[in-house]
């Protein structure tokens, strides 16, 4: 598998990098192109969610990619992002991370990146529009989320610098993606995923999905990676979508 060089495009401004990436994607552009912005007007994240975005306070990026492994393996792609953000915050930053699944970015527990991966019919086929967001500094998300959400900034203890952030996530995202399409790679990344995340095994969770919510143990992923959840009765539950938070055990 030819590793590509992503291609970068820089915008001021853009209602969302994702949507640019798709239009181009439609137009026929090449697996690589990838657009950055200052800002987002109409960023968007999961579960159709809105993706605050001011000007220069994150750093908002999506990239084309037309995978050829097979489709029902497609959502590992989210999980390449999140070990690539994972290696860039600790090459530039030097901040170590955890995964929650599918594929934020924690650190000391507070949301720091997000991901959305949605796919795009293009004139060359089926393709995937990759989007990442990364809290650069606390102005990134709003005030009353501080809780629940951090930046780089605040945790690492050199000074951030974005083109730096932006070269080692470029160089990350090249090599595990090829790596996730050499033959046994969506094993191998599998098994760094569950390397990175302390939600893979062993920990207590909610997940929401809808009106359905379930309380269990995680016990691994599926190899299209779904977690496995083992429910009260030890029967287990492959989750593909949802939101999981971290429960934790009342105290006697
Ligand atoms: C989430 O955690 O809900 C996913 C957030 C993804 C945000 C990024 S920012 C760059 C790209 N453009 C968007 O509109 N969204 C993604």
């Amino acid at each position: 598998m030819n590793p590509f060089k992503p291609k970068i495009r820089r915008y001021e401004s853009l209602p969302s990098t994702n949507n640019e990436v798709a239009r181009l994607a439609a137009l026929g552009a090449a697996e690589g192109l990838a657009v950055i912005a200052e800002e987002q007007t109409a960023g968007r994240g999961r579960l159709q969610r809105t993706w605050i975005s001011p000007k220069g306070a994150g750093l908002y990026f999506s990239i084309l990619l037309r995978p050829q492994i097979l489709v029902d393996r497609w959502p590992l792609i989210t999980f390449i992002a999140a070990l690539s953000v994972s290696d860039a915050l600790l090459e530039a930053c030097g901040l170590h991370t955890d995964i929650k699944w599918p594929n934020d970015l924690l650190a000391g527990e507070r949301k720091i990146c997000g991901i959305l991966a949605e796919v795009a019919e293009t004139e060359l086929g089926r393709a995937v529009v990759l989007g990442i967001g990364i809290n650069l500094t606390s102005e990134a998300y709003p005030k009353e989320l501080a809780g629940r959400a951090v930046s780089v900034a605040e945790l690492s203890l050199r000074p951030v610098v974005r083109e730096q952030v932006l070269a080692a996530l470029s160089r990350a995202l090249t090599r595990r993606y090829s790596q996730m399409q050499e033959p046994g790679g969506t094993s191998l990344i599998i098994a760094e995923w569950m390397g990175r995340s302390s939600y893979g095994e062993g920990k207590l969770v909610r997940v929401t999905n809808g009106d359905e919510i379930l309380t269990g143990v995680t016990r691994g992923l599926e190899n299209d990676g779904a977690l496995r959840l083992e429910i009260e009765g030890g029967e287990i539950k492959t989750i593909r979508a949802g939101d999981v938070v971290q429960v934790r055990a009342e105290k006697e």
